[in-house]
C-alpha cells in the first residue's frame, strides 16, 4: 500500500527536483515580539537538527465546522452523527495546488520522499532538517532563546519568509515564532502540601442540596477525595456499564510520568474498591510521530513510563488518579508527549545530537494531535491541563491547533481544559503595577486570555472552592482576542455582560470574543498520593479531570443504551442552560482576581469565573438520554 504511493509520489519530485528550481524571492510571513520574560542565548548551533511542521491551508474548515455543529447541537436532527476519520479528513485536506507547491519548494532544498511526512489528511507536512537548511528555507536565523524565570529554553525564530508564492499555499511554518511554554496548571503560589493523614470523616455531615442525598461529608469541606466529588455530584452508586466501549484519557507533557506506585497507594487509600484498577500509557515522541511509522510506536500497556520515582510528576499524577479513579472500572490511557525519550537513530540522525533544550517544546501539542487524530480508535472523553498565554501562541499557529480540536469533536470525543489558574490574569503580571500588558507591540494594560480555554471547540473548566461550592480565587476566566464569541454562548454571554456596571473593565478584555470557562469543578485542596506520600494540590489542573470523569460517565450512559457519545459538548451544555432542569449547580459566589484587579464576579447564570457552574450527575444522565 506504501510502496504504491511512493513509487508515484518520488517520480513527480524527481521530475521537480531536475528541473531547476526558480529563484523566488521570499517574503515576511510573520513576525512576532518575543514575550516578556525571554531572551536570546547566542545563535542555534546550525548541525542542531530541528522537526519543522508545515500547516498547508484547509479551504472546506468552514464546512467541517457546519458539520461538527450540526452533530453537536442537540436541536439538530443530526445530533450524535459524528463523522468518519476519513470524512474528517478529507474534509480538512489541502487543495492538491498546495501540496504541488509545498512540496515542489521541498523538493529544491533536496527533500523529497522518505524525507517527508504527512498527516493522514496531508494538511501537515513534516521535515526533519538541521537548522542551517531550516534558516535557509525560511530565510531566518535561529537563536537559544531562555525564559529567564522558569530556566525553559528553545530554539526559536522571531521571524521568517516564504518565497513570495507560497504565501496563499502555507498557513504556519512552526517551530518558529511560537514561545509558548504550555505549563501545567498548576497554582504556582503552593505545590504539593505533604499531610501524611488522609483525610478521616468524622461523621459529620454539610447540607448540600444539590449532592446525593442533600448532604455530604462535612470533611469535604478541608479535603477532597473522589468519594467526595461522587458524593457531591451526585454520582454515588453509579456503576459503569460500558467500560471498555467506553474510555476515558489524560494528556502528560514535558516529563511528566504518571507513577503506578503512587497510584496504587492512592487507590488503597482512597477508593479501596478500585484497587485492582490501572491504566495504560501511550508514549508519543516527536520524532517517531510520522504518520508512517505510527505502527512502530510504542504502546506499553502499563509499561515505559518512567517509574523513578523522583521522576513522578505531581500533574500527572493528579490526573491520572482522579480522572480514572472516578470512571472505574473504565479503562484509562495516559498519553505522554516529549521529555526524554529512548533515542532512537534514523538515516537523518544516526547518533543522537540532539540538545536538551529540544525537549521542551510547545509542539507537543501538535505531536500528540497528529497522534490521535491518525488513530482510528479514540477515547471519548480526553482531559487536558495544560496551557499558556494565549498571546505568546501566534494566531496563525492556534488557529491551527484549535482546528484540529474541532476534528475531533466532529468524531465524537469530548475535549476537556483547565482554564488556567491567574484568574483574569496569567500569573505574572508587572510585579510593581501588578498589572498585565498586551504583548502586540502597543503595551496596552489588558486582561490576559488563557490557550487552549479560549479555542471555541474545546470544553475550558475553571474552579471551584469549599461546599457547598464558590469559585476558586484563582479560577482563570475572560474573553479571547482571537476567536469571536460562537453562536453558542451568544444568549448567556450577552446576559453577563448586559448585566456588569456600565464601562466596568473598558478596554482590558474583549467583549465580542469567546468567553470562558464553559463549565467548572472542585480544584481545593485535592488529595493525592505523589513519591509514596499523601498530600494536597490546588488548581484547575483538579477541575478538568474532575469534569472529565463525569463525562465520561454521562458517555457510559448513553452508550450503554445505545447511543452515540456525547463529542464537542458546549452546545449541549448551554442549551441545557437555557432550560428550567439544567444538570448544572450554578456557582454565584466569589470571583477571580488578576492583573491587579477584582476580576469578574461568580453570578447567576453563566460567569467568566465557573462558567454555568459544576456537574449534577443524577440529573444530567436522564438529561443526556433525550439530547
Ligand atoms: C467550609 O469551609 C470554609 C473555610 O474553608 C468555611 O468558611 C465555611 O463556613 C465552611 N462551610 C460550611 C458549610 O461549614
Ligand atoms: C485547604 O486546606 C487548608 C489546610 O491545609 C485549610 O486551611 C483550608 O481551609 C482548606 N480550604 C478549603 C477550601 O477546603
Ligand atoms: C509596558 O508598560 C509598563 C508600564 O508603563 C512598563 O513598565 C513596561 O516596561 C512596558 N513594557 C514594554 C515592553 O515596553
Ligand atoms: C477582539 O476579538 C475579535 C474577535 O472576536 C478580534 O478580531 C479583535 O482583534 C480583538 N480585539 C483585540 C483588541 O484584540
Ligand atoms: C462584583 O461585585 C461587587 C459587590 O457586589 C461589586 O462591587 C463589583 O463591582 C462587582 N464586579 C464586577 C466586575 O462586576
Ligand atoms: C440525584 O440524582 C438522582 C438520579 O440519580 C435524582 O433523582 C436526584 O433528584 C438527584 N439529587 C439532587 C439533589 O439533585
Amino acid at each position: 500500500m506504501l510502496s504504491l504511493r511512493f513509487v508515484f509520489l518520488f517520480a513527480v519530485l524527481s521530475a521537480f527536483a531536475v528541473a531547476a528550481p526558480a529563484e523566488h524571492t521570499h517574503r515576511v510571513k510573520e513576525t512576532v515580539l518575543p514575550p516578556r520574560g525571554w531572551t536570546a542565548l547566542r545563535p542555534a548551533s546550525p548541525a542542531h537538527t530541528i522537526e519543522i511542521r508545515i500547516g498547508l491551508p484547509q479551504p472546506n474548515f468552514a464546512e467541517l465546522e457546519d458539520h461538527l455543529y450540526a452533530v453537536s447541537d442537540p436541536s439538530s436532527e443530526r445530533y450524535g452523527g459524528h463523522l468518519s476519520k476519513e470524512e474528517v479528513e478529507a474534509l480538512v485536506a489541502p487543495h492538491p495546488e498546495s501540496v504541488h507547491l509545498v512540496e515542489e519548494w521541498l523538493a529544491s532544498h533536496g527533500l523529497l520522499g522518505d524525507a517527508l511526512s504527512r498527516s493522514p489528511a496531508g494538511d501537515w507536512v513534516t521535515v526533519r532538517v538541521p537548522v542551517s537548511l531550516a534558516e535557509k528555507m525560511l530565510d531566518t536565523t535561529y537563536h537559544v532563546w531562555t525564559h529567564t524565570a522558569s530556566g525553559t529554553s528553545l530554539v526559536r525564530t522571531t521571524s521568517y519568509s516564504l518565497p513570495e508564492h507560497l504565501h496563499a499555499h502555507i498557513d504556519v511554518v512552526q517551530p518558529t515564532t511560537t514561545f509558548s511554554r504550555f505549563t501545567p496548571m498548576r497554582t504556582t503560589y503552593q505545590s504539593f502540601r505533604a499531610n501524611a493523614a488522609v483525610p478521616q470523616s468524622d461523621g459529620a455531615k454539610i447540607a448540600v442540596p444539590y449532592a446525593s442525598g442533600g448532604q455530604i461529608a462535612a470533611s469535604c469541606n478541608g479535603t477532597i477525595t473522589p468519594t467526595c466529588l461522587l458524593e457531591l455530584y451526585n454520582a454515588t452508586g453509579y456503576t459503569p456499564q460500558v467500560p471498555g466501549e467506553n474510555k476515558i484519557a489524560v494528556t502528560g507533557y514535558l516529563e511528566q510520568y504518571a507513577n503506578y506506585d503512587d497510584y496504587h497507594e492512592f487507590l488503597e487509600e482512597l477508593v479501596p474498591y478500585a484497587t485492582d484498577s490501572t491504566f495504560s500509557v501511550v508514549y508519543i515522541n516527536g520524532k517517531d510521530s510520522r504518520t508512517l511509522r505510527f505502527e512502530f510506536l510504542m504502546v506499553f500497556p502499563g509499561g515505559l513510563n518512567n517509574q523513578t520515582p523522583a521522576d513522578a510528576g505531581i500533574e500527572a499524577d493528579l490526573d491520572t488518579q482522579y480522572a480514572f479513579s472516578l470512571t472505574y472500572p473504565t479503562p484509562g490511557t495516559f498519553y505522554t508527549t516529549g521529555g526524554s525519550p529512548p533515542f532512537i537513530p534514523d538515516d537523518l540522525e544516526p547518533t543522537d545530537s540532539n540538545e536538551p533544550y529540544m525537549q521542551a517544546s510547545e509542539s507537543y501539542a501538535l505531536v500528540w494531535l497528529e497522534y490521535v487524530l491518525a488513530a482510528d480508535d479514540l477515547p471519548q472523553s480526553i482531559s487536558t491541563s495544560y496551557g499558556d498565554d494565549e498571546q505568546t501562541v501566534p494566531y496563525s499557529y492556534a488557529t491551527r491547533v484549535c482546528s484540529e480540536f474541532a476534528q475531533l469533536g466532529a468524531r465524537g470525543v469530548s475535549i476537556m481544559f483547565s482554564s488556567g489558574d491567574g484568574g483574569v490574569g496569567d500569573g505574572d503580571a508587572d510585579p510593581a503595577t501588578q498589572e498585565c500588558y498586551s504583548n502586540d507591540g502597543t503595551n496596552r494594560t489588558i486582561f490576559i486570555p488563557g490557550f487552549p480555554a479560549s479555542c471555541p471547540y474545546v470544553t475550558a473548566v475553571g474552579a471551584t472552592s469549599e461546599v457547598p461550592e464558590i469559585s476558586a480565587w484563582f479560577s482563570g476566566g475572560g474573553f479571547s482576542n482571537y476567536w469571536a464569541r460562537p453562536s453558542y454562548q451568544d444568549v448567556a454571554v450577552t446576559k453577563y455582560l448586559g448585566e456588569l456596571a456600565p464601562g466596568t473593565y473598558a478596554g482590558l478584555y474583549n467583549a465580542s470574543g469567546r468567553a470562558y470557562p464553559d463549565v467548572s469543578a472542585e480544584g481545593v485542596n485535592f488529595t493525592i498520593v505523589w513519591d509514596l506520600e499523601t498530600g494536597l494540590v490546588d488548581g484547575t489542573s483538579c477541575s478538568s479531570p474532575t469534569f472529565t470523569a463525569f463525562v465520561s460517565l454521562l458517555n457510559d450512559v448513553r452508550i450503554a443504551s445505545g447511543k452515540s457519545a456525547l463529542g464537542f459538548l458546549n452546545p449541549l451544555i448551554y442549551a441545557l442552560n437555557a432550560g428550567t432542569v439544567t444538570g448544572f449547580n450554578d456557582i454565584t459566589v466569589g470571583n477571580n482576581p488578576g492583573c491587579g484587579t477584582e476580576g469578574f464576579n461568580a453570578t447567576i447564570g453563566w460567569d467568566p469565573v465557573t462558567g454555568w457552574g459544576s456537574p449534577n450527575f443524577g440529573i444530567l444522565k436522564e438529561l443526556v438520554l433525550s439530547a
